[in-house]
C-alpha cells in the first residue's frame, strides 16, 4: 500500500485539536516536522511548556488521528517545548486577555450565573459543580469561575489535582467532566488558606475574568463565597450582565441570611433567576421512605419574598457529599439519583430562565488561531 504523503498527513493533523486551547495543532503551529519513510511517519509536536500536564493526551490524540490512515504501519510523535518566540506568537494568535475588557461584557453571548447564598455550608459549590456538568451533559459549553478565592472546593469536587498552564499572561482554564474551570486552587501552591488583602482579593477576581482564555462558553457560573461581601460587588461590576441563583436550605434562619443575599443581589442591580433549596429531605436508600429532617420551607419562602421562582428542591443524599471526596459530581457519577435528577432539573430552569446563547460564530476560533 502506497504510504500516505505529507500533505494528507496534515490534513488529518489539522483535525487534531489541543485540549485546551480548543484549536487545530496545525493552526496553532505546533506541528514542525512531517516525516515519512516507507509507512513509518514520525511527527514532531511543539508543546507550549515542557512540563505539559497533557502531553500524553496530545500524543494520543495524534497517534490515533494517524494510525488509521492508509498505508501508515507506524506513527512516533515526538514532543518538545517550544521557544519562547513560538509561544509569544501562539499568545499573540489566540487573542484575548489582559489587554482587553471583560470576555463578558455587554453584547457577549456567554450567560453568566453566579450561584450565592448568605450562609456557608449550604451547598453552593456542590450545586454549582453539579449545575456545570448538567448542563455540560446536554451539550452546552461551560466555564466554571471559582470565586471563593479563601476556601476554594471546588477543584476538589471536580476531582483536579494540577495547576492551571499559562501561556504567557494568559491562565488555561483546567478542564474536568465537561467543564473549564479556573480557580485559586490552581494557584495557590498547597492547601495553605490563602490569605489576600482587599484589594489583591479585587485584583485575583479581575484577573479571573479577563485574563483567563476563557474562549466564549454558553454559560459561565460562578461560584461565590459565603455572605454578602466585596466579592459579588466585584463580580458584579466586572460582568454587569450576571445573574444570580439563591441556595438556600430548608431552615427559616438559613432562610433569612439568605434573604440577606438576595438584598445584596438586588443592590448591586444583579436580576435572580430562582432558589434553589438544597438539603431538602431524605429518602432513605433502603425503603423509599421520605424524611423532612428540617422543617421550614425556607426555599418557597424567600422564592416567595423575592418573587422568583423555586427552581428545585434538592434531597439530602450520600452521594453528594461523597463528591467532595471522590471528585465526581453526583450528575455524573449517578445520574439517576434523585439529587442528580433534580440539580438536572434547576439546570433546565436556568436555561429557561437565561435563554440559550447564541450559536458561536462559526470559523472564528481557527480564523483567531491564525491570528
Ligand atoms: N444535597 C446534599 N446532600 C448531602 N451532602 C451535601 C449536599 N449538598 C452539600 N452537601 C455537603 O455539605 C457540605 C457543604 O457543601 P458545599 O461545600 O457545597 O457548601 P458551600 O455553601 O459551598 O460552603 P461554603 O460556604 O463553605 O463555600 C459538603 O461537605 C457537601 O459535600
Ligand atoms: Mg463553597
Amino acid at each position: 500500500m502506497t504510504p500516505p504523503d505529507r500533505d494528507a498527513v496534515m490534513a488529518v493533523l489539522d483535525t487534531v485539536h489541543d485540549p485546551e486551547l480548543r484549536r487545530s495543532i496545525v493552526a496553532l503551529n505546533m506541528v514542525r516536522d512531517v516525516v515519512i519513510d516507507a509507512g513509518a511517519v514520525t511527527i514532531d509536536v511543539k508543546l507550549t511548556t515542557a512540563g505539559c500536564p497533557l502531553k500524553d493526551e496530545i500524543q494520543r490524540r495524534v497517534t490515533d488521528a494517524v494510525t488509521p490512515m492508509e498505508g501508515v504501519t507506524a506513527v512516533t510523535v515526538h514532543l518538545e517545548a517550544m521557544t519562547d518566540e513560538e509561544r509569544a506568537a501562539l499568545r499573540h494568535g489566540i487573542g484575548g486577555g489582559p489587554a482587553h475588557v471583560s470576555p463578558f461584557a455587554e453584547g457577549a453571548r456567554t450567560k453568566v450565573i453566579g450561584v450565592a447564598s448568605g450562609k456557608g455550608g449550604v451547598g453552593k459549590s456542590s450545586v454549582t459543580a453539579n449545575l456545570a456538568v448538567a448542563l455540560a451533559r446536554q451539550g452546552h459549553s461551560v466555564g466554571v469561575l471559582d470565586a471563593d478565592v479563601y476556601g476554594y472546593s471546588i477543584p476538589r469536587m471536580m476531582g483536579i489535582h494540577r495547576s492551571a498552564v499559562m501561556v504567557e499572561d494568559l491562565m488555561l482554564p483546567v478542564e474536568a467532566h465537561g467543564v473549564r474551570l479556573i480557580s485559586m486552587g490552581f494557584l495557590a501552591k498547597d492547601d495553605s488558606p490563602v490569605i489576600w488583602r482587599g484589594p489583591m482579593l479585587h485584583k485575583a477576581l479581575t484577573s479571573f475574568v479577563t485574563d483567563v482564555f476563557w474562549d466564549d462558553p454558553d454559560f459561565l457560573l460562578i461560584d461565590l463565597p459565603p455572605g454578602t461581601g466585596d466579592v459579588a460587588l466585584t463580580i458584579a461590576q466586572l460582568i454587569p450582565t450576571a445573574h444570580m441563583v439563591i441556595v438556600t436550605t430548608p431552615p427559616l434562619t438559613a432562610q433569612k441570611v439568605a434573604s440577606r443575599s438576595a438584598a445584596m443581589a438586588r443592590r448591586v442591580s444583579l436580576p435572580v433567576v430562582g432558589v434553589i433549596e438544597n438539603m431538602s429531605y431524605f429518602v432513605a436508600p433502603d425503603t423509599g421512605v421520605r424524611y423532612d429532617i428540617f422543617a421550614g420551607g425556607g426555599g418557597e419562602a424567600l422564592a416567595t419574598e423575592l418573587g422568583v421562582p423555586l427552581l428545585g428542591r434538592v434531597p439530602l443524599e450520600a452521594d453528594v457529599a461523597r463528591a467532595g471526596d471522590d471528585g465526581l459530581p453526583v450528575v455524573a457519577a449517578r445520574p439517576d439519583s434523585v439529587a442528580a435528577r433534580e440539580l438536572a432539573t434547576c439546570a433546565d430552569a436556568i436555561v429557561d430562565a437565561v435563554g440559550v446563547p447564541d450559536p458561536a460564530p462559526v470559523g472564528t476560533r481557527d480564523a483567531a488561531a491564525h491570528g
